[in-house]
């Protein structure tokens, strides 16, 4: 028999470096002070404490509609910080990251692109209780039979799903539909799910830990065969964002049971998310709210590169932070003072408007000194797996005293593409000049383009 596995999608995953993934929080002590080198953080520790009473206020919920902003230097870890915020928030807390420029499309209206991203970053925790079938999957059968229309083909008729509790078993004969949900869920024998009875939902809620001791290179949740009997009432808690809400009832045979708790949103069939939809699920969120049923769970919006926002952007941006549902705006800008985008002329600090500045919390990031870029190289190293002399590194260290951090990290990897030309594996000071040269740093390439041609510049 031929086995066909799965083509391996997630395995490539680990060889593709992204240039925050040594980052795994801000590496502060349970009193909120930093230590100097930890979760992959390396210095700049004023901001990274600032960075976790941010947090703090979060999860207290004491933050929402309020802004806070990242100035510093280029490569000076304003994004970097940005990320570690997301990672102590959990992944309960809706973290949306966008960069300025994201917003300007043909399609789409600036204001309204902003005003879908406030929705994604403002979350609801929804309890309710239903009536389920939960149990760790035994048995799995399609059951098929004649395509009814004639033809060759055959269809599905049934679906055999056993269930199996710590209180019992179970053998569900269910709909095809409910088959269709399972595949998407990809559910398999030994994984523990649950149905709802009314919608016919499928939720997998991970593997069974019976199945622990097999080796498995995803990160796989295992979780105990559920207690009590197979047929029981859950409550089932749903962290959903407001956009979820927003395109559910927008597009009524979308997702499941967002639905079932919106239903009496969905009667009309809307193909667009309109303000007037909005604001009826604002509404509904509320009456919600009041019933206890549903918690506001505000997130944070994250705006890279704030200085491409326009004037009328901001404008938005200060009213949208005084609405009553608003998440926690982080901005980010490495921009001294420039002009502020669609006025003529007007110039501000980081090119936003005084009346927003004026309701920032701002947290300055300084550049790193040699040491600190040392740790953090020798932290890459590690992460891009490479191997670097002792030498190589003070010559990167220097380099992005001079220069950048982001520069000098980004010059690692095709040092170890011209180590490996010549079959070192070990990168050396001569492969980090010879990369150093190739690709010049930004300021260098500004300083030739203003020289032009004739003065050995290159560009007429
Ligand atoms: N304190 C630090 N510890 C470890 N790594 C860092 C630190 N600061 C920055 N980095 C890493 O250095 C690189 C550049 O940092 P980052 O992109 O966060 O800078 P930035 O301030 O956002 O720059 P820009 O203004 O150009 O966007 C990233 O790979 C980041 O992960
Ligand atoms: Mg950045």
């Amino acid at each position: 028999m031929v086995t066909i596995s799965d083509a391996k999608s997630a395995s490539s995953r680990e060889n593709r470096t992204a240039a925050h993934t040594h980052i795994k929080g801000l590496g502060l002590r349970p009193d909120g002070t930093a230590e100097k080198v930890l979760n992959g953080f390396v210095g700049q520790e004023r901001a990274r404490e600032a960075c976790g009473v941010v947090v703090d206020l979060i999860k207290a919920k004491k933050m929402s509609g309020r802004a806070v902003m990242l100035a510093g230097g280029p490569g000076t870890g304003k994004t970097a910080l940005a990320l570690a915020i997301s990672q102590e928030l959990g992944t309960k807390v809706p973290f949306r990251p966008i960069v300025g420029s994201e917003i300007y499309s043909a399609e789409v209206k600036k204001t309204e692109a902003l005003m879908e991203n406030f929705r994604r970053s403002i979350g609801l925790r929804v309890k309710e209780t239903k009536e389920v079938y939960e149990g760790e999957v035994t048995d799995l059968t399609p059951e098929e039979a004649e395509n009814p229309l004639g033809g060759y083909g055959r269809t599905i008729s049934h679906v055999i799903v056993g269930l199996k509790s710590g209180k019992g078993t179970k053998k569900l004969r269910l709909d095809p539909s409910i088959y269709e949900s399972i595949q998407k869920e990809r559910v398999a024998v030994g994984d523990v799910i649950y149905i709802e009875a009314n919608t016919g939902a499928v939720k997998r809620v991970g593997r069974s830990d019976a199945y622990a001791t097999e080796f498995d290179l995803e990160a796989e949740e295992y979780v105990p065969i559920p207690k009590g009997e197979v047929h029981k009432k859950k409550e089932i808690v749903q962290d959903v964002t407001l956009h979820d809400l927003d395109v559910a009832n927008a597009r009524p045979q979308g997702g499941q049971d967002i639905i079932s708790m919106m239903g009496q949103l969905t009667k009309p069939k809307k193909t667009e998310i309109t303000d007037k939809l909005r604001a009826e699920i604002n509404k509904v969120v509320e009456k919600y709210i009041d019933q206890g049923v549903a918690e506001l769970v505000p997130g944070v919006l994250f705006i890279d590169e704030v200085h491409m926002l326009d004037i009328e952007c901001f404008t938005y941006l200060n009213r949208a932070l005084e609405s009553k549902i608003s998440p926690i705006v982080i901005l980010a800008s490495n921009r001294g003072v420039c002009t502020i985008r669609g006025t003529d002329g007007i110039t501000s600090a980081h090119g936003v408007p005084t009346d927003l500045l004026g309701r920032l919390l701002i947290i300055p990031t300084y550049p790193y000194d040699a040491e600190d870029i040392k740790t953090i190289v020798r932290i890459r190293t590690k992460t891009e797996g490479l191997e670097l002399a002792e030498a190589a590194i003070d010559a990167i260290a220097s380099i992005g005293v001079q220069s950048s951090l982001r520069y000098a990290l980004q010059l690692m990897t095709p040092a170890s593409v011209v180590a490996r030309s010549v079959g070192r594996t070990k990168i050396e000071v001569s492969d980090v000049r010879e990369c150093q040269e190739l690709f010049i740093d930004a300021s260098t390439s500004s300083r030739l383009v203003e020289k032009g041609p004739g003065a050995g510049g290159y560009i007429s």
